[in-house]
């Protein structure tokens, strides 16, 4: 598809994928706010409490009923599209971005993957998600609510693993969010929704409510209020690539994520005690830890078992000997023909020009992208110096380039980060 549309469609879907999601998240945190702060002193028959607030200039005093008013009113609202929408706009996003282009954003570099396999892993991953989930759930493990939510955490880590091992990091962590999107608007879809459905009915017809659907609905919004801080750093993860682009993206995930349901659960207590008060330190410690431990210059470069490392280093009887000969020159180390008596920088330059001008430049002659992609342009030596912190640490990553399609060895990224660690001069 021609890049400029896909660019269009991204914005378009990305755009209202976040408008509802923010409604959908902000719908739900105002109502665990809500319950959490309502007065419960000396409430009128029938009520469970009630609570004054003002906002935008109006005051409001909202109620909430027991079970029910004593006659149902016309007009009740139900909060479900939001959901529906973010899981929609989603998928979507998922395919025009990931699955579009699964070369460059999904699949690991020299991972091997053909592209429907890679769109069969990723789709696959979200309906098992939701089935293995739901099992889990619906098993003996569903009275053990602790226990439950342990054995949930260590699969969606297996998951990230897994993942991790066939996707690249951005694909990896994307996928795990999708997987646990999944889980949230199945749990509004098929139990919270037909759970109020079943509430709602009993009343108007003046029946006993089925009392295992609350209870079910209750566990699965639990979970969900677990999960929206994870799945919120998922969707932001992409700018993080000391994260994702990490060899042990998978345990950062899982670091970040039991950091931010600490902090979770500290904000669904701290209204009855402040006995998890402790966990917003923890969280904030755990944070600045993984800050320095992410921080290793080149961490996987010295890997000889390294995924990416040995699908660079070409042997003899590589498949690439195949290629044309435009690609078999590029796989050529750049650094070999300017050694010697070129300058760190004018090696530097050649390697960025073969590896990765072809995309950032003012007029990019890659046919997947018509502008520079991030708005990053490494045409000139000073753009180069501009940019030096942001390049290294993309290259350090391997994030960039982009499923690494333009060959950079090792010792080009060796290169390139010294350079830049030496004070990037030009
Ligand atoms: C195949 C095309 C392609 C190649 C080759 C490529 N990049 Fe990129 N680069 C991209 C795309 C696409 C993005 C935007 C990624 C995103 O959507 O977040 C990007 C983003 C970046 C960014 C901005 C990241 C940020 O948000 O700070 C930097 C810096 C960068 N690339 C550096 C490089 C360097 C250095 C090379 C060569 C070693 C390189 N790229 C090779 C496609 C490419």
């Amino acid at each position: 598809m021609d890049p400029h549309i896909t660019e269009w469609l991204n914005l378009a879907i990305r755009w209202v994928h976040m408008i509802v999601g923010i409604a959908w998240i902000g719908a739900s945190f105002y109502f665990v706010w809500l319950e959490n702060n309502l007065n419960r002193v000396n409430p009128k028959t029938g009520l469970s409490g009630d609570l004054w607030a003002i906002h935008g200039g109006g005051i409001y005093h909202l109620e909430k009923y027991k079970l029910a008013p004593p006659k149902m009113p016309d007009n009740l609202h139900w909060f479900k599209w939001e959901a529906y929408f973010t899981w929609i706009t989603g998928v979507l996003l998922l395919a025009v971005v990931y699955y579009l282009n699964a070369n460059i954003y999904l699949i690991a570099p020299g991972s091997g993957l053909s592209v429907g396999a890679a769109i069969g892993i990723g789709v696959g991953s979200l309906v098992s998600g939701w089935v293995i989930y739901t099992l889990l759930c619906d098993s003996p493990l569903g009275k053990k609510p602790m226990l439950l939510g342990i054995v949930l955490f260590f699969c969606l880590v297996g998951a990230a693993y897994g993942l991790s091992q066939v996707f690249s990091g951005r694909g990896a962590y994307i996928h795990v969010g999708a997987i646990i999107g999944t889980i949230m608007v199945g749990n509004v879809f098929f139990i919270i929704m037909p759970a109020q459905r079943n509430l709602v009915k009993a009343i108007e017809e003046g029946t006993e409510p089925d009392p295992a659907l609350p209870a079910k609905g209750l566990l699965r919004s639990r979970h969900n209020n677990y999960l929206t801080l994870p799945v919120l750093f998922i969707m932001i993860s992409n700018h993080f690539p000391s994260t994702y682009g990490s060899e042990y993206n998978w345990l950062i995930l899982a670091c970040l994520a039991v950091f931010s349901i600490l902090v979770r659960h500290y904000f669904n207590t701290r209204h009855g005690s402040q006995k998890f008060a402790w966990a917003v330190p923890v969280a904030v410690l755990g944070m600045i830890s993984l800050a320095f431990v992410t921080s290793n210059k080149m961490p996987s470069l010295s890997q000889p078992d390294a995924p990416v490392a040995q699908q660079q280093a070409p042997t003899v009887d590589d498949n690439a000997s195949s290629a044309t000969s435009e690609n078999a020159q590029a796989t050529e180390p750049a650094t070999e023909s300017s050694a010697g008596e070129a300058s760190v920088f004018a090696q530097v330059q050649l390697v960025i020009k073969e590896r990765c001008v072809e995309c950032h430049s003012a007029t990019p002659t890659s046919n997947m992208f018509a502008t520079a992609p991030a708005g990053v342009m490494l045409d000139t030596p000073e753009e180069i110096q501009t940019n030096a912190p942001r390049i290294q640490s993309q290259v350090q990553t391997r994030v960039m380039p982009l499923g690494n399609l333009t060959k950079m060895t090792d010792e080009e990224r060796e290169l390139v980060v010294d350079w830049v660690n030496d004070g990037a001069k030009i």
